[in-house]
């Protein structure tokens, strides 16, 4: 794995679940592979579970952090290739990248989209640049289409609720819905996790959402999508609940009819599901309190887990690159 920035950077999503899980069973178990290694993490905009779940995978793996807010503490960065710096911006990504990957062994990006201008947020303008730039791996922190180490850590959590279930003998049947918000938000954990989920290709996959809010079909091809929410949630083993902006009329919000937010009642035709969420959930909008606060929840385990992710994901960019210079 020479960079991790989407579910096409991992061979077998199956064997870094499992790398995951033994990182859960012994944190410590590889504290000297990032001895006098330093991972950077660059964040463009808010977090706080990635943030501080890469910043404990990274001291488990015995590398140093170092965190830099770059939209509060750096010099407004200009991506645009040849362009005229007489505005705004102050340093080109061209003159900062390289000098980031001299400070760091790996660089660790978040980075979200404009949702106004579709080409260049599809195009990843911002995390392929430093790619481009940076001359040293890089680890995607969430991008303007995709949130890798969510959707890892989602599969993650599926695998291990199906463990402690004994369903392990049948594929579950997973439902992603669409919630309501109050106000725009990206396509990027829903389009990650369809794309995971597909890719991993170990359950019956079903998208439902409201009319206008279809994700681009590069992510949602293998699924079964189904506009009729009560429809797709009937035997569903579990539910992954997420609100996103259109993609097709681009960071809109069409409206909708009835109500699409997850509630115990919506459980009654379920096989007694479990709920995920990426958090931050916006509690009674998107989710009911009952939901949240109720035993079939498994976000507070999923936002744990986002730490052995972490470290796997990690692990495997640290041994690429010893292997890559010891050839
Ligand atoms: N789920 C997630 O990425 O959380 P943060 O935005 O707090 O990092």
């Amino acid at each position: 794995m020479n960079h991790f920035t989407s579910a096409h950077d991992v061979k077998s999503i199956s064997a870094l679940v499992e790398k995951a899980l033994m990182y859960k069973s012994t944190p410590w178990k590889d504290e000297s592979l990032g001895k006098h290694k330093r991972i950077g993490c660059l964040f463009l905009n808010p977090s706080m579970r990635t943030r501080l779940s890469t910043q404990i995978a990274a001291q488990q793996l015995g590398m140093e952090t170092v965190i830099f807010n770059v939209g509060q503490d750096g010099w407004a960065l200009e991506f645009a290739d040849g362009a005229i710096m007489n505005g705004t911006t102050v340093e080109h990504v061209k003159d900062a990248a390289p000098i980031l990957g001299n400070y760091f062994d790996v660089l660790a990006i978040r980075t979200f989209p404009s949702l106004k201008n579709k080409e260049e947020d599809y195009s990843e303008y911002i995390l392929n640049q430093f790619i481009k730039y940076t001359g040293k791996p890089i680890l995607s922190l969430e991008s303007a289409t995709l949130h890798p180490l969510q959707s890892l850590t989602d599969i993650i959590t599926i695998s291990e609720s199906m463990q402690a279930q004994k369903m392990e003998s049948r594929k579950p049947k997973i439902v992603m819905t669409w919630a309501p918000h109050i106000k725009a938000l990206p396509q990027c954990v829903a389009n990650s996790f369809a794309q995971w989920v597909n890719k991993w290709g170990e359950a019956e996959f079903t998208i439902t959402h409201p009319i206008g809010y279809e994700l681009k079909e590069e992510f949602t091809q293998g699924a079964t999508i189904e506009y009729n929410q009560n429809e797709a949630l009937k035997n569903a083993d579990f539910i992954y609940v997420k609100n996103w902006s259109a993609y097709t009329n681009y960071g809109m919000i069409p409206e909708v009819s009835g109500s699409w937010m997850m509630t115990n009642e919506k459980l009654i035709s379920t096989n007694n599901a479990k709920i995920l969420h990426c958090l931050p959930v916006r509690r009674n909008v998107e989710l009911s309190d009952e939901i949240l606060d109720g035993s079939n929840s498994l976000v507070t385990k999923e936002a744990s887990n986002r730490v052995w992710a972490a470290q796997a994901v990690l692990s495997e960019l640290l041994v690429n690159s010893i292997n890559n210079q010891v050839l």
